[in-house]
């Protein structure tokens, strides 16, 4: 159990991080710190306890919580843990959108700290949802094309697990099958993790450097999920989402892509183009999305059948 001092003096400022209010409540194994107006930073939680033992859960929470950011890690698990418990709660419920701020919130805190063990339990997310809105492709699809004003990687990855979520529930694949995709859309980017978030975020053309950068993400991500036990769709999809059928994509231009890398592909593609300028919008029509990727498909980048079945999941 970490040890905890009670005042940490502001000029050990780049030791701490700060936490977000839904899994600040989460802590038990690590201190909390509230940033006084002075700078300094006060224990308000020890190690072993949790913040609402100490709080109550009538005051208001102080604005700027902190933890030491090398507790971090160790306690993704147990923030995991109480939000995948959270998120089986308010499933029963008809909050889709609280449900999509989990999912989010619980993506968020595994990125945060990228390991790959660390990524296993995503699996029992996914199985949450799988579960919980079982053949329902409506409630996957408005997870997906819910407007959201700070888009990335995070978003993207929760966008295009629903949307495959809502082809498996269109397809009607067994519950494993669609729970094993469904975890592979969420980490398909994985590997954008690895690249420097400044080129990511870059609103210009990127240099050939830069752009052979980013294309190195379905390897760096493939390579990260291989320290852990992953089912072989993920690792498929991970490595092969940006394979194209007429072998012109990457990395290694294969002609013959998994299903699951055609599937996330596809879907990855979808998603990327629905989320141009989706600041404050609302569900986009998916129809002029759709328009754009036949041409795609007429083109020769996606099997035909795949992109009819994944048009008439979202219709
Ligand atoms: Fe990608
Ligand atoms: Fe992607």
């Amino acid at each position: 159990m970490a040890k905890s001092e009670h005042i940490v003096s502001a000029e050990r400022r780049r030791e701490m991080a700060r936490v977000r209010k839904p899994q600040v409540w989460c802590y038990f194994s690590i201190p909390v710190y509230w940033h006084t107006a002075g700078g300094d930073f006060v224990l308000v939680k020890a190690p072993g306890q949790y913040l609402r033992d100490r709080l109550g859960s009538d005051l208001p929470l102080p604005e700027e919580l902190y933890v030491f950011k090398k507790d971090k890690a160790a306690a993704v698990p147990e923030v995991q843990a109480a939000l995948n418990a959270e998120l089986e709660r308010i499933m029963a419920g008809q909050d889709v959108e609280g449900v999509k701020q989990l999912i989010t919130d619980i993506v968020e805190e595994t990125f945060s700290e990228p390991r790959a063990g660390t990524m296993l339990p995503l699996k029992d997310t996914v199985k949450t949802v799988v579960a919980g809105y079982a053949g329902r492709k409506e409630a996957f699809r408005r997870i997906a094309l819910m407007g959201s004003k700070d888009y990335s990687t995070v978003l993207h990855s929760v966008n295009v697990s629903a949307l495959v979520l809502a082809y498996c529930a269109h397809r009607g694949l067994p519950k494993d099958r669609s729970v094993d995709l469904g975890l592979a859309g969420m980490l398909h980017d994985v590997g954008k993790l690895f690249v420097d978030q400044a080129i990511l975020a870059a609103q210009r053309k990127l240099t050939p450097e830069e752009f052979a950068k980013v294309r190195e993400h379905p390897l760096l991500g493939h390579h990260f999920l291989r320290g852990a036990d992953f089912p072989s769709e993920v690792m498929e999809a991970c490595l092969q989402h940006h394979e194209r059928i007429d072998g012109q994509g990457y990395p290694k231009g294969l002609s013959k892509p998994s299903f699951a890398g055609q599937l996330v592909g596809i879907v990855d593609c979808y998603e990327a183009l629905t989320s141009d300028e989706r600041h404050y919008r609302e569900a986009l029509d998916p129809l002029p999305t759709l328009a754009l990727l036949k041409q795609e498909m007429l083109s020769g980048k996606f099997d035909q059948s795949l992109f009819k079945e994944f048009a008439y999941s979202l219709v």
